[in-house]
């Protein structure tokens, strides 16, 4: 039997190199984003398996969790990847601190990286628990610690982000749904501000970014059977900037 799974924030990024390593690996990837589907994306099925949808729009979730039920043929759905995410600059690409940050920006990014994920999670446990399913979440190192460009809406939306990969593992566990995150560092995205490699060159004891195909292989890992031990970690992907 084929096995689904659906990746949000999918249309670029890590998002993106997760979907071409899942299909390799036989996987059929639901994708979801605000943009429609686009010519770029090239895998197999992209355009009949992508949903547009926001999830800053924490009404709509329901109607998104409806149209991916309508399109898995078992009621199955063996992986849920939390992927989508922003990190909103002030002018000239600054760091929102704490005074910079208003109550909408607040909500947008609380709504976007975290709140949404609870809603989609809970909308869709039926079907991950009929499969045996996993959770994982994509977290962030600023979610740990001050990171120089991350805002502050960002990091705890990220911290939150952890806590609600522990709380999933708790709560799914006995229902055989496993829930598990990836933490990346500076992973060669869009996302990332000036002036990251010369943080890259004194904090990272690689010495440099790391690929998102590195980020989708750990990804596929935490998905798939080879980690079925493995509940409520989560997985550091900064080539030791943590240390
Ligand atoms: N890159 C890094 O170094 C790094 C480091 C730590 C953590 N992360 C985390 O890794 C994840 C992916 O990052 P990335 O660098 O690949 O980001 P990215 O290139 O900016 O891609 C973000 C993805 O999320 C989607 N998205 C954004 N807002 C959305 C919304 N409201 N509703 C639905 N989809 C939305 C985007 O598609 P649309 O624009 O079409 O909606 C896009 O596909 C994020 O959670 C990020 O916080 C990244």
């Amino acid at each position: 039997m084929t096995n689904f799974c659906l990746l949000t924030g999918a249309s670029r990024g890590i998002g993106h190199a997760t979907v071409k390593v899942l299909q390799r690996e036989g996987w059929r990837v639901l994708t979801v984003s605000r943009q429609p589907f686009s010519d770029e994306c090239r895998w197999p099925m992209a355009r009949e398996s992508h949903i547009q949808a926001d999830l800053s729009d924490l009404s709509s979730i329901k109607a998104l969790a409806d149209e991916v039920r309508s399109r898995l043929p078992e009621g199955q759905l063996a992986a849920l990847v939390n992927n989508a995410g922003i990190s909103p600059k002030g002018p000239n690409g600054a760091r929102m601190g704490v005074s910079m940050t208003d109550a909408d920006a607040w909500s947008q990014v609380l709504n976007v990286n975290l709140v949404s994920v609870s809603l989609l999670v809970r909308e869709l446990l039926p079907e991950l628990k009929a499969a045996g399913g996993s959770i994982v979440n994509v977290t962030s190192i600023a979610g740990s610690r001050v990171h120089p460009f991350a805002g502050v809406a960002y990091a705890a939306s990220k911290a939150g982000l952890a806590a609600l990969t522990r709380e999933f593992a708790h709560e799914f566990g006995p229902l055989g749904v496993r829930a598990n995150a990836i933490s990346p560092g500076e992973i060669s995205t869009s996302i990332l501000s000036p002036g990251t490699d010369d943080m890259v060159k004194k904090y990272v004891p690689l010495r440099r970014l790391g690929t998102t195909e590195e980020v989708a292989k750990t990804i596929h890992f935490l998905c798939s059977g080879e980690s079925a031990y493995i509940n409520g970690a989560e997985i550091h992907i900064n080539g030791g900037q943590h240390v």
